[in-house]
């Protein structure tokens, strides 16, 4: 259980008063996944199911109903088994599950085909995401027709299968205040995790040996996976978008881009920091470095509620549009090459996404056919960049230079909070976070709340 039972009973119950009369949602949890042969990646809980119930198990079912004597929400959960649970580890079994989590009634899963048989049978419509799990698909579809083929029994099928995922996902959008805490901390933990591999870069010691600083951080506070694969991109792979190979040696007078954020109770930060191996940046590592966060910070200044994501993005993209042309990386006027989108050579990406239980979290971009105003309570990344590999036509002393400044705002009554503000990232707190650094084996993590 992660939040108190009032915060599941509550989202329980907004559900609840969108569906249909005679309805039910089935949401199944998500399974575990091979990774070679008898051993599995690690179980990570699917995010809606996670959101509606807490329960931390694989081979489970949540079902939410407003069907005349279906207790609601019921959970269908493994049984509790000896052998199972020394080779497996712990579970909690059906009735220590009713007590611990915030569900009406828990049932075991070696019945689950008789249970959601009667719960299926004599309703209208159900909610459930199809095509989201295909072993979920199979059993619900099974169930639907095993009971479109008994009308002698008196049974029924529900007659429509109505999309859960528009419902839950708009609910997702908008964080309350217990997941906006928890969303803080996932963010400061990856803040640490950040500043932490500042304090331990140096020219000859290995993307992957940053990497290990970040994830031991995520680790050492009780974030035991991060959000996504961490990019740590030194020099040329800095320009490389979802580069995570790791593998490369970081070398003096370049920069290193890594975007990494904690999974925190379910949570995800996603922070991008873009600083030299050495501790100090180059003339042209500056200026660009300047640009990019110049673009972020005229994106920020404009964002509150009402303002749309796009509203940002183009905010941006003028800022860094403009910033090229004046360096003669791009020709032409403002206007021209952002009719022509010639900005998309070096900033190739979006601004930003919604986030939340997941990286890339749910919700519509859209309202009513039109960018989606802003409105208190969303979370979104907002992440200006500029790449240019070393096959880019301009002159040489930009190629080789990716940067990305990424932080995660809080939209609020007045405008934001940037939860992860405590990440250094003017280039003088860089510079004086890292002027410490001398080796790759002497790093000690320094108090850096004066450099912010
Ligand atoms: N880390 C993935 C992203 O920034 O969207
Ligand atoms: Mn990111
Ligand atoms: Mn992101």
């Amino acid at each position: 259980m992660f939040f108190e039972h009032q915060e599941y009973q509550t989202r329980c119950q907004k559900l609840l008063a969108q569906m249909a009369d005679n309805s039910a949602a089935l949401i199944p949890a998500a399974s575990l996944v091979t990774r070679s042969r008898d051993t599995e990646y690690t179980f990570r809980q699917d995010s809606d199911f996670h959101y509606l119930c807490g329960f931390p198990e694989p081979n489970a079912w949540l079902v939410i109903s407003n069907k005349d004597g279906c207790p609601s929400p019921m959970l269908i959960c493994q049984e509790k088994d000896e052998q199972a649970e020394i080779w497996h580890g712990r579970r909690y079994g059906p009735e220590k599950a009713e007590q611990s989590f915030a569900v009406e009634q828990a049932f075991g899963l070696d019945d689950i085909e008789e249970l959601l048989e009667e719960v299926l049978n004599g309703l209208d419509s159900i909610y459930f995401a199809q095509g989201h799990n295909a072993e979920a698909d199979e059993l619900v579809f099974s169930l639907l027709e095993s009971l479109r083929n008994a009308p002698k029994q008196k049974r029924t099928a529900p007659s429509s299968i109505i999309d859960l995922r528009p419902l839950l996902h708009e609910m997702r959008l908008f964080k309350s205040e217990a997941e906006i805490a928890v969303m803080q901390k996932a963010a400061d933990i990856s803040v640490e995790a950040h500043i932490r591999a500042m304090n331990h870069a140096a020219p000859g010691i290995f993307e992957y040996q940053l990497e290990a600083e970040i994830l031991h951080q995520f680790a050492y506070h009780g974030a035991r996976s991060a959000a996504y694969n961490s990019i740590v991109g030194a020099g040329e792979n800095a320009c490389i978008l979802h580069y995570t190979e790791n593998t490369d040696k970081l070398n003096d007078g370049d920069l290193v881009l890594i975007d990494a954020g904690a999974e925190y109770q379910g949570y995800a930060a996603d922070i991008t920091r873009t600083f030299p191996v050495s501790g100090r940046f180059s003339e042209p590592q500056k200026i660009l470095y300047q640009l990019v966060l110049d673009a972020q910070l005229a994106a920020l200044n404009v964002i509150k509620p009402g303002v749309t994501l796009k509203a940002a993005t183009d905010v941006a993209i003028e800022v860094i549009t403009q910033g090229l042309i004046d360096l003669g990386i791009l020709n032409g006027t403002l206007e021209e090459n952002i009719k022509e989108q010639t900005y998309r050579a070096y900033f190739m990406h979006g601004l930003g996404h919604w986030l939340g239980l997941d990286v890339h979290d749910v919700g519509s971009y859209q309202h009513k056919g039109s960018e989606r105003p802003l409105e208190p309570g969303m979370v979104l990344t907002v992440e200006p960049g500029i790449y240019i590999s070393a096959s880019s036509s301009v002159d040489d002393q930009w190629k080789r230079i990716g940067i990305r400044i990424e932080d995660n705002i809080l939209i609020t009554e007045q405008g934001y909070k940037n939860l992860t503000e405590k990440a250094p990232k003017s280039i003088e707190a860089i510079e004086a976070l890292m002027s410490g650094n001398t080796s790759s084996d002497a790093k000690v993590v320094k108090d850096v709340s004066a450099a912010v």
